[in-house]
């Protein structure tokens, strides 16, 4: 049905209408509407626009629609995408936040409800899941994804692909998604960001398409292309990742967007000559969309005149981009996702609200809790709350909180005294987050003095990690450092809740600082869950996804590292190391601590071979043995010990979140397949090699319980997860 469609609307569409739907601007919304000098709709009228971006809110949106549809010759309707990314007007916790509660229901119903925030307010696409791969904390993006790991990183994709898009894209209450960016952006050099790449294709492979590949395999609508070059091709005219890998040999259905202005920067990269030939390249690699390039719209038609890119590519690109509005639903009714009643029912509704409150309570990492400080009694008398996010509703936001505002965010004051009437909290924000000013350390210092308990509120400004935001120093800011200097000389129980949208090194903090809760950038309910956690109306769970290095002369640092030919060895002097520095990072991937404690016993597997049709089964029993009930994340790691190419010396292949009361002991199982174990082969083929294999289950990537197994036969097998 929805070919016949197509088919015969393409048959009366002219090549510039065709090339029209491949072209996407931004469309800035304010309350009149456009505030761009040129707002494009004039353009769309005409069908040389396929879709925008920024434009938002259901009656603007239903404004232009109205008039494209209207106006031009085949009334064909407008996509609406917007970066609609942990939450629309509910903002949830940043993605690597919530990726340190290995929930994956937390992040499909994060994924559900933006979907359905945005939906209800005109759109039908969001930019989001980014599924990058970041391994270098420089990075301000590394705050948009779920860290280090492709195992943690293919769950986490395939989740949020599931919450925007559903089952049936013309959902009303759904979005189609964009899984971005292809590929390999968070490979950047130097975490400096649109920096180059060196990325080797077994690494490619390995580490950074798994998550795509998953996505794909989930059925996302749109994939956006990287501003970075690979290996000197810009990814936006990558014909080989683009067309042979993702068109081809995962057979990817939905349609290929650009990064903003991505083809045009192919003239800076210098791969190109013109904006001509980036159109070309770009169009010949597999590009369906161009967005806010415009250069799809000024050149391409000549380019087809000129026989430097065939038709055939035009009509394959608008075919499936009138195919993703097909199933959208835009064709029965351009104006599905433009019901001003709906717009009211769904937006900030409370119990989205109650969502955010229960995924930010599972976003936070307990990295340190001496002489068990936290949780805090409920009859303490006074506590200090000092620090530039202590009241601080805009950058409890995070990065790319975009249609997110301020006033929805219960901040960290609000929060206490809300949940905890009977605690006298002394408020003083002591300094900026950077300005060299410290004529707010008296007051800070005098409200701890006064107080039981201090709690420090510090970190990173919103703006300070997410896109164009890369920075060369990951510690605390100067003046804050120097604020807690003077509170520690007080000598008080002290917490420090560590805002950041990336690893910071506090090497100095956690050797002096009795406890530390890691809570990110936690969105509107930050204050809530922050106060429900530090007085214990929630026990800690979260885990770290990146490794936090002690300084930044270690980065990049990664659990999944190779072993070198010279293991470090302490007797040793010639092997791996640093003169200044332990290898060791300050916490390593999958730490978290719990308000009780976890012991693991009796790792078991029940066979000590495997072969290509069998399955390794696993079990190890985990008791809680503190005073709380709590939630563990029990991680299952492997090593192969030998490969053809060389191998990790950990990689995660499974975890499971689970609730144990106090006192309790329970039996967790895991499953290991042969092609559980394939990676990029020495001949580049995918599969999985004969030998011996060490097999451990822990608490995090260093603590764990250690067995072992062989695998009996080497096959190649699908590159599927
Ligand atoms: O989706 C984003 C992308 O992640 C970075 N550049 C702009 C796009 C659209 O806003």
């Amino acid at each position: 049905e929805m070919d016949a469609f197509i088919n015969d609307l393409m048959s009366k569409m002219t090549l510039e209408e065709k090339i029209g739907q491949t072209v996407l601007v931004a469309s800035y919304w304010n309350v009149t509407g456009p505030v761009s000098e040129y707002d494009y709709v004039d353009d769309a009228k005409e069908g040389k626009i396929g879709a925008f971006l920024n434009a938002r809110t259901s009656d603007f949106i239903y404004r232009i629609q109205k008039a494209v549809v209207e106006n031009s010759r085949l009334g064909i309707p407008m996509m609406f995408g917007f970066d609609a990314i942990h939450g629309y007007s509910t903002t949830f916790p940043t993605p690597l936040a919530m990726s340190t509660s290995w929930d994956m229901e937390a992040f499909k119903t994060m994924a559900k409800i933006t979907a359905k925030e945005a939906a209800a307010d005109g759109l039908s696409w969001t930019y989001a899941p980014m599924v990058d791969i970041a391994r270098d904390p420089r990075w301000g993006r590394i705050a948009e994804g779920a860290g280090e790991d492709p195992y943690l990183g293919i769950q986490v994709a395939k989740a949020q692909v599931e919450g925007f898009q559903g089952d049936d894209l013309s959902d009303p209450f759904t979005v189609a998604a964009c899984v971005k960016h292809f590929a390999a952006y968070g490979a950047a050099q130097a975490g400096r960001d649109y920096n180059t790449t060196d990325v080797p294709e077994r690494a490619l492979r390995d580490m950074y398409l798994p998550p795509f590949k998953a996505a794909v395999d989930a059925g996302v609508a749109t994939l956006m292309t990287a501003f970075n070059e690979i290996d000197g091709v810009p990814a936006t005219g990558d014909k080989r990742l683009l067309t042979d890998i993702l068109k081809n040999e995962w057979a990817f259905d939905g349609f290929v967007v650009t990064d903003y202005t991505s083809i045009y920067e192919m003239t800076h990269h210098g791969n190109v000559a013109d904006k001509k030939e980036a159109g070309e390249v770009a169009m010949n690699a597999g590009v369906d969309m161009d967005m806010q390039s415009d250069i799809y719209k000024n050149y391409l038609l000549e380019s087809v005149k000129e026989g430097k890119v065939n038709e055939s590519l035009v009509d394959e690109a608008c075919r499936r981009i009138l195919e993703m509005k097909y199933r959208l639903g835009l064709f029965e009714d351009p104006y599905r996702y433009c019901d001003m009643e709906r717009t009211k029912e769904v937006l900030k509704h409370p119990s989205h609200f109650e969502a955010a409150r229960d995924i930010a309570q599972k976003s936070m990492v307990l990295l340190k809790n001496e002489n068990d400080i936290l949780p805090l009694s409920k009859n303490t008398k006074s506590v200090a709350l000092i620090g530039p996010l202590a009241d601080n509703q805009y950058d409890q936001l995070g990065a790319w909180h975009t249609a997110g505002t301020p006033e929805t965010v219960t901040t960290i004051l609000k929060g206490i005294e809300q949940n905890q009437p009977n605690v006298k909290v002394n408020f003083s924000q002591g300094c900026d987050f950077e300005k060299m000013d410290k004529s707010g350390f008296k007051e800070a210092i005098e409200a701890a003095k006064k107080s039981d308990v201090v709690l420090l509120a510090m970190g990173e400004r919103q703006d300070m990690s997410g896109e164009a935001a890369s920075r060369v120093s990951i510690e605390l800011p100067a003046i804050q450092k120097e604020l807690i200097k003077e509170v520690m000389k007080l000598n008080k129980p002290t917490v420090l809740l560590l805002h950041n949208g990336r690893p910071l090194a506090i090497e100095w903090e956690a050797e002096n600082i009795p406890a530390i809760l890691e809570v990110w950038h936690l969105g509107s309910e930050a204050g809530n869950a922050i106060a429900d956690v530090v007085f214990g109306d929630y026990n800690p769970s979260g885990k770290l996804t990146t490794t936090f290095p002690r300084s930044l002369g270690q980065v990049p640092i990664f659990y999944n590292t190779k072993n070198t030919g010279r293991p470090f060895n302490p007797e040793d002097h010639f092997t791996t190391r640093y003169q200044d520095s332990s290898n060791d990072p300050l916490f390593p991937f999958g730490f978290g601590l719990s308000y009780t404690t976890f012991e693991y016993s009796d790792l078991k597997i029940d066979k000590t071979e495997i072969g290509a049709d069998d399955v390794l089964n696993i079990s190890v029993n985990v008791s809680n043995t503190g005073k709380m009930d709590g939630e563990e994340v029990v991680q299952l790691y492997v090593r192969d010990l030998v490969g053809s190419v060389t191998r990790p010396i950990k990689e995660l292949k499974g975890f499971e979140k689970i609730a144990i009361e106090s006192g309790k002991t329970k039996t967790v199982n895991f499953q290991i397949k042969p092609s559980d174990l394939a990676f990029t082969r020495l001949d580049y083929s995918w599969g999985y090699e004969a030998g011996d294999f060490q097999l451990f289950v822990g608490t995090n990537s260093q603590e764990v319980l250690e067995t072992s197994f062989k695998l009996t036969d080497s096959n190649e097998v699908p590159y599927n997860f």
